[in-house]
C-alpha cells in the first residue's frame, strides 16, 4: 500500500537525519528478498540490532589495515584487466563497458575474499612470484601510491557527481520524532535524493559540464558535506566506499599506463535511462581501447 514520504533536499536536514538524529533512523525501508540464513543477514535491508549486529562484524573487514592486504588480490585482477584491455586495443573491438567492469567489480570481491579467508603460504608465494614478473615489465600503482593520486580522484569524483550508480538513498524513522521543525511519524521513509542534488545547478553551476577542478581539496572545504553523496552519508553509509575507492585507482591507474579509451560508432552520451533507484543506460555505454605509445 502507497504511504506519504519525506523528500528532503535541505543539506542541514540530511545531516540532521542521516547523523544527529540517526537513532531515530537507523533502517532503509528494503524488502529483504532472501529468506533463509546466511543470505537474510544481507546489510542493505537488516533492521535495528541486526544491522548494528551485522555491521559490527563486517566493518573491521575494510578498515586500512585489511585494505591493504587486499592490494596484492586487487592488483592481480588489474593485471588481468590490463591484458584485457591491450587485447582489445590491439583488435579494435567495441567494448560494453557496464559488463565488462561488473565482471571486474565480481572478480575483486571473489578474489578479496578468497585473500582474505586464506592468505596461505602457498597463495602467498604466488602472489609474490606474480608481483616479481609484474615489477620487471611495469609498476602497478600500490596501496600507498593509490591514494595519492589526487587527480585521478577528483577525476572519479566528477564522474560519481554525474553518474552515481545509485540516485538516492533513504532512512526510516522508528519513532515519532520532529525533524527541522516537522513532525515525522514512526515508520515514514525519508528519502535523500542525491543525484538531483548533483545535478543542482545552485550547488553545482553547469551541471551538466564534466570538470574535475569542482573536486579540488580547497572547493570542498567551501562546500556543504551532503553536497556530494554518491557513496551516501552516516553510520550507515557505504562499507564498501574505500575498497571501491582503491579498486578504482588502482584499475584506472593501470590501464590508462597502456590505453586511451575513445568514443565508437555506439557510444551514446549521455546516458539515456534510470532504472528503479539507479542510473544505467539501455543502450550500453560502449567505447573502444587505442594503445599508448
Ligand atoms: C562506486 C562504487 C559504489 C557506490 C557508488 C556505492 C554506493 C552506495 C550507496 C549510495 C549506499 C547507501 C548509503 C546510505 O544509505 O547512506 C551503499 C550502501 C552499501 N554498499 Fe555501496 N557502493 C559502491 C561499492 C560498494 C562495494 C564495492 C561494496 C562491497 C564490498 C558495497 C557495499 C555496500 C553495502 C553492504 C551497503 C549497505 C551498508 C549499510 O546499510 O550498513 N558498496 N553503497
Amino acid at each position: 500500500m502507497p504511504s506519504p514520504v519525506l523528500i528532503i533536499n535541505d543539506l542541514d536536514l540530511i545531516k540532521d537525519v542521516a547523523i544527529k538524529q540517526f537513532q531515530s533512523f537507523p533502517n532503509r525501508q528494503i524488502p529483504n528478498i532472501f529468506k533463509v540464513k546466511p543470505w537474510n543477514a544481507n546489510l542493505l535491508s537488516v533492521r535495528g540490532d541486526q544491522w548494528k549486529h551485522v555491521r559490527g562484524i563486517l566493518s573491521p573487514t575494510f578498515s586500512s589495515g585489511k585494505l591493504k592486504k587486499m592490494v596484492p588480490a586487487v592488483q592481480r585482477v588489474v593485471s588481468n584487466l590490463v591484458n584485457n584491455v591491450t587485447e582489445k586495443a590491439k583488435t579494435g573491438e567495441m567494448i560494453e563497458l557496464k559488463e565488462f567492469c561488473g565482471w571486474f567489480a565480481m572478480d575483486v570481491i571473489a578474489g578479496v575474499v578468497f585473500g582474505l579467508q586464506r592468505f596461505s603460504d602457498f597463495l602467498q608465494l604466488l602472489v609474490e612470484a606474480e608481483k616479481e614478473q609484474e615489477a620487471q615489465q611495469e609498476k602497478p600503482a600500490d596501496y600507498s601510491t593509490a591514494n595519492e593520486l589526487v587527480y585521478l580522484d577528483m577525476c572519479l569524483n566528477e564522474a560519481l557527481r554525474m553518474f552515481p550508480p545509485g540516485f538516492y538513498t533513504m532512512r526510516e524513522s522508528i519513532e515519532d520524532t520532529e525533524v527541522g521543525g516537522y513532525k515525522v511519524p514512526k515508520g515514514m521513509r525519508a528519502i535523500f535524493p542525491f543525484y538531483a542534488i548533483h545535478i543542482d545547478p545552485e550547488i553545482w553551476p553547469n551541471p551538466t559540464k564534466y570538470d574535475p577542478e569542482r573536486h579540488t581539496p580547497e572547493a570542498r572545504a567551501t562546500r556543504h558535506p551532503c553536497s556530494f553523496l554518491p557513496f551516501g552519508i552516516g553510520p550507515r553509509n557505504c562499507i564498501g566506499m574505500r575498497l571501491a575507492q582503491l579498486e578504482l585507482r588502482m584499475a584506472l591507474a593501470a590501464v590508462l599506463q597502456r590505453v586511451t579509451p575513445v568514443l565508437c560508432e555506439k557510444s551514446v552520451y549521455p546516458p539515456k535511462s534510470f532504472e528503479f533507484g539507479r542510473i544505467t543506460s539501455t543502450d550500453g555505454v560502449w567505447v573502444k581501447f587505442q594503445l599508448r605509445d
